[in-house]
């Protein structure tokens, strides 16, 4: 037996991370947790179908997705620009439209960030954000669900995030003032993250602190996380970002101005000797490993809710 297909049935989306709201958040994070522990055995996707956009790589994303959408009992189907007709000029509208008569969720990777909220206003499924250009929702989720399962209550913890205010740190900030944690963001001038994350955390009385100083940032840190300095669709500003970001590498001596039991986070891929020392990531402060394998119980947690209609 097949699910109805998604024509014109109410639905949410997950665009970014105050798409659930706090609660809902924290129940997400149980959620995820249960699945991680294994007690989790349900099978809400049974004959549902997630399709899944990428117009960027991806190995984690992809991989996390196709796999969580199998255990959940449903199926995941990559489509990449060289095969689908967005590759050529169909309008994202159409796409969305046609997808919604087939599956029952939609994830996708994409530059744009207004891509992803034109497939979403115009499909009848929900849409996940699965990086863009803006923000990289599950991931951060994933993030905050590796803190709690190494040190405990997210509430209670100062993130340190050094490097660029990119993709990734957009989202620790909405995390930070939704979820109510403290986060310290290290960045050179002219790679201040999004302006209008900064001020919406701001107007919710976050306590999120801009730094030029990583050493300041760090002091007093439960964890510390950086980034690539050139993500993807910057490649040909790598050299110029390697001059910018010199000063921002996470090391062994900035680790240690961290609290002793920090723990560090990257969401991988890592450029060894660039954003990260060896000794630190490969270290016994990092749990990079648990991070991603993270992707796939949040992400599960979030199809379960949003697809398998699974209450939170
Ligand atoms: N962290 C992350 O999103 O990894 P991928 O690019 O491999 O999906
Ligand atoms: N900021 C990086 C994250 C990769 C998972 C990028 O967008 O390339």
């Amino acid at each position: 037996m097949h699910a109805p297909s998604g024509a014109a049935r109410p639905h949410r989306d997950f665009l970014n991370i105050a798409d659930f709201t706090p609660a809902e958040t924290f129940a997400l994070l149980d959620l995820a947790e249960r699945m991680r522990a294994g007690t989790y055995d349900a099978r809400p996707l049974a004959g549902k179908a997630l399709a899944m956009l990428f117009m960027k790589s991806s190995t984690r994303t992809r991989m996390s997705f196709e796999v969580g959408a199998i255990q959940l009992g449903g199926t995941a189907h990559f489509l990449s620009p060289r095969d689908v007709q967005i590759g050529r000029g169909e309008p994202i509208a159409d796409t969305a439209r046609v997808l919604s008569r087939y599956v029952q969720g939609i994830m996708i990777r994409t530059f744009a960030h207004d891509d992803v909220v034109q497939l979403a206003e115009h499909a009848s499924v929900p849409v996940i954000n699965g990086l863009t250009d803006l923000s990289h929702p599950c991931q951060v989720l994933a993030d905050v669900l590796t803190v709690q399962q190494h040190l405990g209550d997210i509430r209670r913890a100062t993130v340190a995030w050094i490097g660029d205010g990119n993709n990734m740190a957009n989202s620790w900030i909405e995390a930070a003032a939704h979820l109510g944690f403290a986060l310290r963001v290290a960045c050179p001038e002219g790679y201040d993250p999004n302006a209008e994350f900064l001020a919406a955390a701001a107007a919710r009385g976050a306590d999120v602190r801009l730094l030029r100083d990583p050493r300041e940032a760090v002091e007093a840190a439960d964890v510390v996380t950086t980034d690539v300095w050139a993500s993807m669709g910057q490649e040909e500003e790598q050299a110029r970002r390697a001059m910018a970001f010199a000063l921002y590498q996470v090391d062994a001596d900035l680790m240690a101005r961290a609290q002793r039991h920090a723990i560090f986070l990257h969401c991988l891929p890592a450029h060894r000797g660039e954003e990260v020392t060896a000794d630190v990531i490969d270290g016994s402060q990092s749990v990079v490993w648990d991070e991603a394998e993270n992707r796939l119980h949040i992400q599960k947690a979030i199809m379960a809710t949003l697809m398998g209609n699974v209450p939170l």
